[in-house]
């Protein structure tokens, strides 16, 4: 499979069938690629919420610009940053690392250090900012993982992250919903599916120095 050819293939989709549902084996192939993510120093700042529910859905969909594939896709995922990172969740990472790669967690002492400045260094809007970035790269990583597997997505901005944090009691688990994506198959009758991709000339894009 040709990755050029399906980034050219997938588009935001408009009108998901409201029928067809994703495959659970495709679906953790996705959820597994934005696990995959890479992100500042490894911390993974976010979680990702699978929302299969269609009652819950149908009450998200007034706070989503009443975007109804909030309802209709197969799947709603929901990136959600953590509200903070504390010495505890710093410690628990190290922790991960040195059961992960069989190290002594002593040896971990410097890395600690940086962490605990670098977090305790951002102020909490700064934090927040830094978290979604992050997220962004995992949702970066899931539409490709879309693309490969023929699964239609959308990327949304279009909804109230408070609105969203009240409906699925986020903050209660110390998440803040920063953007989120619509998974299944375009309809038939979608007319962006015939739309010629517009993006800027490589040659105005690419700055090669
Ligand atoms: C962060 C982000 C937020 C977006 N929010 C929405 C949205 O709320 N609703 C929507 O229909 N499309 C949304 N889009 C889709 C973009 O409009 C679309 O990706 C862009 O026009 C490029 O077109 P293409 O993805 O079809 O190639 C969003 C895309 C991104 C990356």
């Amino acid at each position: 499979m040709d990755l050029l050819q399906q980034l050219g293939w997938r588009y935001a989709v408009k009108k998901f069938d409201p029928e067809r549902v994703i495959a659970a084996e495709h679906l953790e192939k996705i959820l597994e690629a934005a696990r995959l993510a890479p992100s500042a120093f490894g911390l993974q700042p976010y979680r990702l919420l699978v929302i299969a529910d269609k009652q819950v859905r149908e009450a998200l969909v007034e706070h989503s610009m009443h975007q109804d594939k909030v309802l209709n896709s197969s799947h709603l995922l929901v990136f959600a940053i953590r509200r903070e990172i504390n010495d505890a969740d710093i410690e628990q990472y190290l922790q991960l690392i040195a059961g992960t790669r069989d190290a002594p967690r002593e040896n971990l002492a410097g890395l600690e250090r940086i962490l605990r400045e670098f977090i305790g260094g951002m102020s909490p809007e700064n934090y927040r900012n830094w978290a979604s970035r992050q997220a962004y790269l995992a949702l970066g990583n899931l539409l490709t993982a879309c693309a490969l597997l023929q699964v239609d997505a959308c990327p949304m901005e279009g909804f109230v992250p408070a609105a969203y944090d009240r409906v699925l009691e986020l903050d209660q688990i110390g998440l803040a919903a920063t953007v989120i994506a619509t998974l299944g198959y375009r309809a038939a009758d979608d007319p962006y599916a015939r739309l010629r991709k517009v993006r800027m000339p490589k040659e105005e894009f690419v700055i090669r120095i």
